[in-house]
């Protein structure tokens, strides 16, 4: 992805400072695994890179809001976001095991967690886990409406995720269906969501209004690695202005409801409100 860059644990010390320093709020971590096998086991590791990276961002930046990616598909050999079985994703087994990734991450101090594995139930799931391990304060913020989207192609590469046989559909929403996202977050929020999250942004703008007026959750946007990448390509060719284009999205997708946006322009937006007249 043109001007991202992957972490080691070992430098976040001096970038969650920095992140801090530029006016970040929050950050939202995502590993990839030391090792894969068919069950994603590396993603509950309590010595996992993410629960690491966790305490190395707390401890150096304790104000820095920590969201952690709650998934097995970058710790699968498969490159799928559950245990397979029988061919298929097998959803309870995976909520089980999201679960503990779940109490992984709030053991090593995350403050919330983002469940993107598109499981029936999984909000439920990792809200029982938390709460049987002692975590009643750990926030969830679920991917309520993820589409199975052309759109998460660079963020893929850059993860190591790409799945190895058939793709994403049998658990990511059909982008055309819009009655089935708002019954999804309908079960979100019946399953005790603190926030919704819609994916891909500008293709859910719809959505997201009508998640306005029908929930009183705190709502977030995740402008995703494709919608990065295409700004940033056409910016770089010279096609468009790139920061009037990042705030004409940006402003686009908080005028359809987002109280929170998930951004790889972040610092960038940061960085532009730090040098406004
Ligand atoms: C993994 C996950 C994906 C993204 C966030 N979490 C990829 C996928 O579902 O294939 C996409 C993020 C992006 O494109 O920026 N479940
Ligand atoms: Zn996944």
């Amino acid at each position: 992805m043109p001007g991202i860059e992957r972490y080691s644990v070992g430098d976040l010390d001096p970038l969650a400072r920095q992140l801090e320093d530029e006016g970040l709020r929050a950050v939202l971590v995502f590993g990839v695994g030391r090792t894969k096998d068919g069950e994603g086991t590396d993603a509950w590791a309590a010595d996992g890179l993410v629960p690491q990276a966790v305490r190395a961002i707390k401890r150096a930046a304790p104000n820095l809001v920590v969201v952690t990616d709650v998934c097995l598909c970058a710790y699968t050999s498969h490159g799928h976001c559950g245990v397979v079985r029988r061919g298929g994703v097998a959803n309870d087994a995976t909520c089980e095991r999201l679960g503990r990734v779940a109490v992984a991450h709030a053991r090593a101090g995350a403050d919330v967690v983002a469940p993107s594995a598109m499981m029936d139930g999984q909000v439920g799931w990792i809200g029982a886990a938390l709460d049987s391990a002692g975590f009643e304060e750990t926030a969830i913020m679920a991917y309520s409406t993820k589409h199975a989207s052309v759109f998460y192609g660079p963020f893929r590469e850059a993860e190591e995720s790409a799945p190895a046989f058939g793709d994403r559909r049998g658990y990511q929403m059909d982008p055309r269906n819009g009655r089935e996202a708002l019954r999804e977050m309908d079960r979100d929020v019946a399953e005790g969501a603190d926030i919704l999250m819609v994916k891909p942004a500008v293709t859910s703008l719809d959505l997201l209004a009508r998640a306005r007026e029908r929930f009183p959750l705190p709502l977030a946007a995740y402008q995703v690695s494709g919608e990065y990448s295409m700004l940033k390509l056409a910016a770089e060719r010279g096609l468009v202005d790139e920061r009037a284009a990042v705030e004409e999205t940006l402003g686009a997708i908080r005028r359809a409801g987002a109280d929170l946006i998930v951004t790889y322009f972040a610092r960038d937006v940061a960085r532009s409100a730090r040098t406004m007249p």
